[in-house]
C-alpha cells in the first residue's frame, strides 16, 4: 500500500508570524475570550468576535478571501469554545471540511491561543481524518487535495512531543482505514498477512504467518468451523513488537479478521450486507497500532494476533447444531454461524497464553447488539480486571476515542448453557453485546483480559460510508501508558523471579 502523502510540521507561530506563513489556507482557532496581541491579524479577530460576525462556539467559522496581511489566499477563523479536545477536533474538523469545496493543498493551522498538547494531537487527528479520501479501488482515483499541515503553537519544542505521537497516531488509523475500506475481495486473509509481513520489514518488528494446516496442528477447531465454508484460505498472524527490555511481558492485541461475514449458514439479510466487509476493523486496527509503533518507536513489548477467515455458507460449511472443539478443549455448540466472531477469537485468546501476556485485548466488530447499545459514540469496554478497565477508559478519555464499561455479571451468561456442549456459542438477544463477552471470558481465564465490540465506532454507514480507523487512537494511548496499567507492573516484577528460579 501507498503510504499516506499528507505531510505535517510544526512550528512555533504567533498570530503575526502564522498571517506572514504562506500557503492556501490559514486557520485560526479562536477561543472564547480571545485577547489580540498588537498585531493587524489579532485585532482583526478581535473585532470580528465583537461584531458577533464570528461566534467562539466550537464549529462556527468565519471565511474570507485575500485578506490584506494575511499570506495565505484564504482565512478561516474557526471558533472553538474553552479549547477542550473535544472543541479543537470539532472546529479543525469544519475547517477542514468547508475548505474541501475548493482545493487547499496547504494548509496552516494557527493554535498559539491554546498552547497545549491536547490542541495540537486533535488539530492533527481531526485535518487527517476530514481530508482523507479511499482511493484504492477507484480507476481514476481523486487523490487528497490536502498535502501538507502545518501547524503553529506558541513553542514548537514543547508541543514536538505530543505532536509526533499525532502524526504517528495518523499514520495508524489511515493504515488501518485503508484495510478496513478495502472490498472483500482487495483485503483477504492471505492479503492481511502480507500487510503484516510488509509492516514487519521496519526495526523491532517481526511477523509469523500460520495457515490452515498450522491452525489445525494447534487444534483451533473453532477458528477452523468457521472458515471452513470458504475458499479462501485462513490466516493466523503474529505481529511482535520488541521496543522494550527483554523478558519483559507484552501486551496482547487481538483483532478479529473476518474479511466477509455472510453469516455462513446462518445467512444475513441482503440489505447492507455488503458492510460486513468491515467485519475485519478490529484486525485493520491492530495493523494500525503496529504501523504507529514503527513509527514512535516506543520502549515496549506488544504482540498483536490477527485471526482471519472468511464466513461464507457452502456445502462444506459449519452448520446450526455442529459441535466443535476449542483450542482449549472446551466443546462449542454453533447454534448460529453468524455469531463467528466469538469462535474466531477464543482460539487466538488460548494462543495468547502462550505469550505470558501481561495484559489481552482484544477488538472485535462483534455484535450488533452492541450498536443498539452504545450507537457509535463510544465502543463497548468489558474487562474482568479493573485496573485494566480503568486504563482503558482513561486512554480513550485521552485520545477522545471513547468506550464505555459494560458489565460482566455472570447471569448474562446462562443463556450459553446447552445439553449437547460445554458452551453455545449464543444466548437469547436480549444483552446480546454482553452474552458474546461472557462467551470470550470462558477463555481469558489466565491473564488480565478485555474486549472492545468496536461494531458501533468502527465504521460509517450511508452516506459517509467508510471506516473511522477506531480505536487506534485508544490503543496506542492505552500501550503509551504501560499497556495494562498497575497489571502491567505486577507482572513484570514476578518476571525475573521466574527467570531466577529457572537458572
Ligand atoms: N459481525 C457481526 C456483528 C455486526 C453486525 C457488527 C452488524 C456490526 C453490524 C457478527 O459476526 C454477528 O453477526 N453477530 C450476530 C450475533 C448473533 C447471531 C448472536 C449479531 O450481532 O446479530
Ligand atoms: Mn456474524
Ligand atoms: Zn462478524
Amino acid at each position: 500500500m501507498k503510504d499516506p502523502i499528507m505531510n505535517f510540521d510544526l512550528k512555533s507561530l504567533d498570530l503575526a508570524q502564522a498571517a506572514a506563513h504562506k500557503g492556501d489556507a490559514l486557520l485560526v482557532l479562536v477561543p472564547e475570550g480571545f485577547k489580540p496581541g498588537q498585531d493587524e491579524l489579532g485585532r482583526l479577530i478581535a473585532s470580528a468576535v465583537k461584531s458577533g460576525d464570528l461566534q467562539t462556539k466550537a464549529g462556527k467559522l468565519l471565511m474570507s478571501y485575500q485578506v490584506p496581511g494575511v499570506a495565505c489566499t484564504r482565512l478561516v477563523l474557526a471558533g472553538c469554545d474553552e479549547g477542550s479536545p473535544r472543541q479543537v477536533r470539532q472546529a479543525v474538523a469544519a475547517a477542514v471540511g468547508a475548505l474541501r469545496s475548493s482545493p487547499c493543498r496547504k494548509l496552516v493551522v494557527c493554535l498559539s491561543a491554546l498552547a497545549h498538547d491536547d490542541a495540537v494531537r486533535m488539530a492533527v487527528q481531526a485535518a487527517a481524518d476530514a481530508s482523507y479520501v479511499y482511493t484504492t479501488t477507484k480507476s481514476k482515483p481523486e487523490p487528497r487535495t490536502l498535502e501538507q499541515v502545518t501547524i503553529g503553537v506558541a513553542d514548537a519544542a514543547l508541543s514536538r512531543p505530543a505532536f509526533e505521537r499525532a502524526v504517528a497516531a495518523v499514520r495508524g488509523v489511515e493504515y488501518a482505514k485503508e484495510w478496513a475500506n478495502r472490498p472483500g475481495n482487495h483485503a483477504t486473509p492471505t492479503m492481511l498477512a502480507d500487510a503484516a509481513r510488509r509492516l514487519a520489514k521496519a526495526p523491532h518488528l517481526q511477523c509469523t504467518v500460520m495457515g490452515p494446516k498450522q491452525v489445525a496442528k494447534l487444534g483451533m477447531g473453532a477458528f477452523m468451523a468457521v472458515a471452513q465454508g470458504s475458499h479462501e484460505e485462513l490466516r493466523f498472524i503474529e505481529l511482535r513488537y520488541d521496543g522494550g527490555a527483554k523478558g519483559d511481558a507484552p501486551t496482547v492485541l487481538i483483532g478479529k479478521g473476518i474479511s466477509f461475514d455472510s453469516g455462513g449458514i446462518s445467512i444475513k439479510p441482503a440489505a447492507e450486507m455488503d458492510e460486513m466487509k468491515f467485519d475485519m476493523c478490529g484486525a485493520a486496527s491492530v495493523l494500525g497500532v503496529f504501523r504507529a509503533l514503527a513509527e514512535l518507536k516506543p520502549a515496549i513489548n506488544v504482540v498483536g494476533l490477527i485471526a482471519s477467515c472468511e464466513n461464507l455458507p457452502d456445502g462444506k460449511a459449519v452448520k446450526p447444531g455442529d459441535v466443535v472443539t476449542s483450542m482449549n478443549g472446551q466443546t462449542i455448540e454453533i447454534l448460529n454461524t453468524d455469531a463467528e466472531g466469538r469462535l474466531v477469537l477464543c482460539d487466538a485468546l488460548t494462543y495468547a497464553e502462550r505469550l505470558k501476556p501481561k495484559a489481552v485485548v482484544d477488538i472485535a466488530t462483534l455484535t450488533g447488539a452492541c450498536v443498539i447499545a452504545l450507537g457509535g459514540v463510544r465502543s463497548g469496554m468489558f474487562s474482568s480486571h479493573d485496573e485494566l478497565a480503568a486504563a482503558l477508559l482513561a486512554a480513550g478519555e485521552s485520545a477522545q476515542d471513547l468506550c464505555w464499561r459494560m458489565p460482566l455479571d455472570d447471569e448474562y451468561g446462562e443463556g450459553l448453557k446447552t445439553h449437547f456442549a460445554d458452551v453455545a456459542n449464543v444466548g437469547g438477544r436480549p444483552g446480546g453485546a454482553i452474552t458474546a463477552a461472557k462467551f470470550l471470558q470462558r477463555f481469558a481465564d489466565k491473564f488480565p483480559w478485555a474486549h472492545l465490540d468496536i461494531a458501533g465506532t468502527a465504521w460509517k454507514g450511508g452516506a459517509a460510508k467508510g471506516a473511522t480507523g477506531r480505536p487506534v487512537p485508544l490503543l496506542l494511548d492505552f500501550l503509551l501508558a504501560g499497556g495494562g496499567g498497575g497489571a502491567a507492573t505486577s507482572v513484570a516484577k514476578k518476571a525475573p523471579a521466574r527467570a531466577r528460579r529457572k537458572a
